[in-house]
C-alpha cells in the first residue's frame, strides 16, 4: 500500500465522487488533505466525515476556474501545512450534450473554463510551490474521451484531450526538476455526474445507461470512483518515481479493444 504519512495534498472536486473517495484512500494513507471544492455545504460535510477518522483535513472553497480562488487554495495550503506534496488536480464538469453544430456557445465557454483553463491555473500555481520546494507529485484527471471522440460531448472532449496535452508538456517542463506529472483517464465510472448524462442519454434512465455503458469495457461493467482513487494514490506516491508525463486509463479495458 503506498504510504503518504503526514503528506500535504491537495484535492480539487473533493466533494464529488472520484475526488472524495480519493480523499478517504489518501486519509487512510495518512496524508494530510487540503479538500477544495465549489460546493461549500458538500464539502464541508465531507471534510467533517474525514476528520471524525481522526485525518488531518483543511477545506477550501473556491472556483477552480477563477485565478484569484486557485492562488487562495494554494497559499491556505502552504500556510495549514507548510508545502504541497502531492496535488489531485480533478475537478470537473460535463455540461450539455449536443453535436458540435448545436452546441451552445455559452457552455462551450463554460466547460473549457473549469475542465480546461481550471486545470491549468491549477498547475501554474501549484508547480511554482513545487518547484521552489524541489519536489512534488501531481495527478490530473483527464478521461477515456481524452482518446476517442464521443457524439454530443465536443467541449468535453476537447478540453479533456486538452488535459492529456498539459500533462504530457508539464511532465516534460518539470520532470528535470524532479517533479512528476500524470494524468487519469476514467472510463465510465458509476457517479452523480454519470447519472446526468445518463438521463440525458437513455429513455430507459440510469439502471439502463449503466448495463449499456458497462459493456463499453471488457470487465463488462461501469467502474467504482475508488478504483480510480487507488491509481491516483499510487501515482502520487514514491512507488511511481519512474512514472512521469503518462496518461492511465482506468476503464476495464474499454479503451483496449473495438467491442463487437
Ligand atoms: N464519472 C465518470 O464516469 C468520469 C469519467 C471520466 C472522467 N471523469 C472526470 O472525473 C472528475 C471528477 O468527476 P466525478 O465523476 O467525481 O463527478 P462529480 O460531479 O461527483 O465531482 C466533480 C466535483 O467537481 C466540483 N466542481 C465542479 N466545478 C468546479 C469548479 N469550477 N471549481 C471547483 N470545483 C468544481 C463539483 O462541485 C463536484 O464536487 C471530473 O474531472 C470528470 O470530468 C469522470
Amino acid at each position: 500500500m503506498p504510504n503518504h504519512q503526514d503528506r500535504a495534498i491537495i484535492i480539487t472536486g473533493a466533494a464529488g465522487a472520484i475526488g472524495f473517495a480519493t480523499a478517504e484512500i489518501l486519509a487512510s494513507q495518512g496524508a494530510r488533505l487540503m479538500l477544495v471544492d465549489i460546493t461549500g455545504d458538500a464539502l464541508e460535510a465531507r471534510g467533517a466525515e474525514l476528520r471524525a477518522t481522526g485525518a488531518t483535513i483543511e477545506t477550501f472553497r473556491a472556483d477552480c476556474s477563477k485565478e484569484e480562488d486557485v492562488i487562495g487554495y494554494v497559499d491556505a495550503t502552504v500556510a495549514k501545512f507548510g508545502r504541497i506534496d502531492g496535488f489531485f488536480n480533478n475537478a470537473g464538469v460535463e455540461g450539455a450534450i449536443a453535436p458540435i453544430h448545436e452546441y451552445p456557445i455559452a457552455e462551450y465557454d463554460r466547460i473549457m473554463s473549469v475542465n480546461l483553463r481550471g486545470v491549468f491555473l491549477g498547475l501554474h500555481y501549484v508547480l511554482k510551490q513545487m518547484v521552489a520546494q524541489g519536489k512534488g507529485a501531481v495527478v490530473n484527471t483527464a478521461s477515456i474521451g481524452s482518446e476517442r471522440g464521443l457524439a454530443g460531448g465536443g467541449p468535453y472532449n476537447a478540453a479533456k484531450h486538452g488535459v492529456v496535452g498539459l500533462t504530457r508538456t508539464a511532465g516534460s517542463d518539470l520532470g528535470p526538476l524532479g517533479i512528476r506529472v500524470n494524468c487519469v483517464e476514467p472510463g465510465v465510472i458509476e457517479t452523480p455526474l454519470l447519472n446526468e448524462i445518463l438521463v440525458q442519454m437513455f429513455k430507459g434512465g440510469i439502471e439502463e445507461g449503466l448495463r449499456t455503458l458497462g459493456r463499453v469495457a471488457t470487465l463488462d461493467r461501469c467502474g467504482k470512483p475508488a478504483e480510480v482513487g487507488h491509481v491516483v494514490s499510487f501515482l502520487l506516491s514514491d512507488e511511481a518515481s519512474f512514472v512521469n508525463g503518462s496518461a492511465w486509463p482506468v476503464d476495464g479495458g474499454a479503451l483496449s479493444t473495438i467491442r463487437h
